[in-house]
């Protein structure tokens, strides 16, 4: 029998009184390595409210294809709302397409934040796949200002998936990088990079966000080492709102949708698949 989980759009916390939909001009939108862009839009409201972990919605054409919109993390929110990006398909080669002046339609901020860590913790470790570094930029902006030691551990494919991450490294965030051929870095998964950190359950907290089979990884050792933390999951999406359920995943508390209960979530309630 499978679980009825509640509409909640009409309860939605994000649509108490105030408007989630805008056309926002597009300020910058400029490829950083060869696979990814990142894109800035001038959304100050949206900026002042974004937390963490949170995505916007984004209609990428004017046309019915892509009929829906795409969901993109929140790479940063300060003076403009930035995406970090992969062309990857339809929407996202369209989205590249966008030039300065441009409007774009975006609804957000949507989703469930990260927990920011309490204040036992001492250090942070953000483990990133790929495209799964676009959250952790925004999250190093707010916790630099409480200082926590800084640890990302990137795992990207190759080179030209890796770029200069020169902003976290001016947020204070120890950087260490592997790749698949070793092109740069160090040569292997991301899980080879988990010596990097001081196995403290009492002072350290774990985030994660990428392909399901590192997630799980990170969670396999989160649980071996009894350290605390949160994934911030993917689902292909349609309505971005908790209605549809289209974006439902397992969780061990049953199906969750990844756009409202989530995106990020207690990384040992996952069921990654
Ligand atoms: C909460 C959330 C945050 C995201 N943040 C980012 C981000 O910051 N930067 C970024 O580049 N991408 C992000 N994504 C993924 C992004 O939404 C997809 O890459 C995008 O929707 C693809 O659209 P498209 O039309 O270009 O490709 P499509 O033609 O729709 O798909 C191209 C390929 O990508 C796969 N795909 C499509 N959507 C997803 C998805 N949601 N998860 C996994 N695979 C998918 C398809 O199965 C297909 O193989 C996020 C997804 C979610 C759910
Ligand atoms: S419930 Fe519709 S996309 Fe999540």
């Amino acid at each position: 029998m499978p679980e009825v989980i509640p509409l909640r759009i009409a309860d939605h916390k994000h649509l108490k009184m105030k408007q989630l939909q805008n056309i926002y001009k597009v300020i910058a939108n400029e490829q950083l390595c060869p696979r990814f862009y990142r894109l800035a839009f001038d959304a100050p409201q949206l900026a002042r409210e974004a937390q963490p972990g949170q995505f916007v919605h984004i209609r990428t054409s004017l046309g019915l294809q892509p009929f829906f919109r795409r969901p993109f993390s929140i790479y940063r929110a300060q003076k403009y709302v930035e995406i970090f990006y992969e062309p990857v398909g339809q929407g996202t080669q369209l989205l590249a397409s966008k030039i300065k002046g441009d409007d774009l339609d975006v609804l957000g901020p949507l989703g469930t934040p990260f927990t920011l860590p309490s204040k036992e913790i001492k250090q942070v470790v953000m483990v990133a796949g790929g495209i799964g570094i676009a959250p952790f930029l925004a999250l190093s902006d707010v916790l630099k200002k409480k200082k926590f030691e800084l640890v990302l551990l990137y795992g990207g494919r190759t080179k030209n998936h890796v770029y200069p991450m020169k902003e976290f490294k001016a947020n204070g965030v120890k950087v260490f990088v592997a790749t698949d051929d070793g092109s740069v870095g160090f040569k292997g998964r991301v899980s080879g990079l988990f010596s990097k950190v001081r196995l403290d359950p009492q002072t350290t907290r774990v985030y994660t966000c990428g392909p399901n089979p590192m997630m799980a990884a990170v969670q396999k050792f989160c649980i071996e080492n009894n350290l605390p933390g949160e994934a911030a999951c993917e689902e292909i999406m349609a309505c971005g709102l908790g209605a549809c359920l289209g974006c439902s995943i397992p969780t061990k508390s049953g199906y969750k949708t990844v756009c409202y209960d989530g995106p990020c979530f207690d990384i040992k309630e996952v069921m990654f698949h």
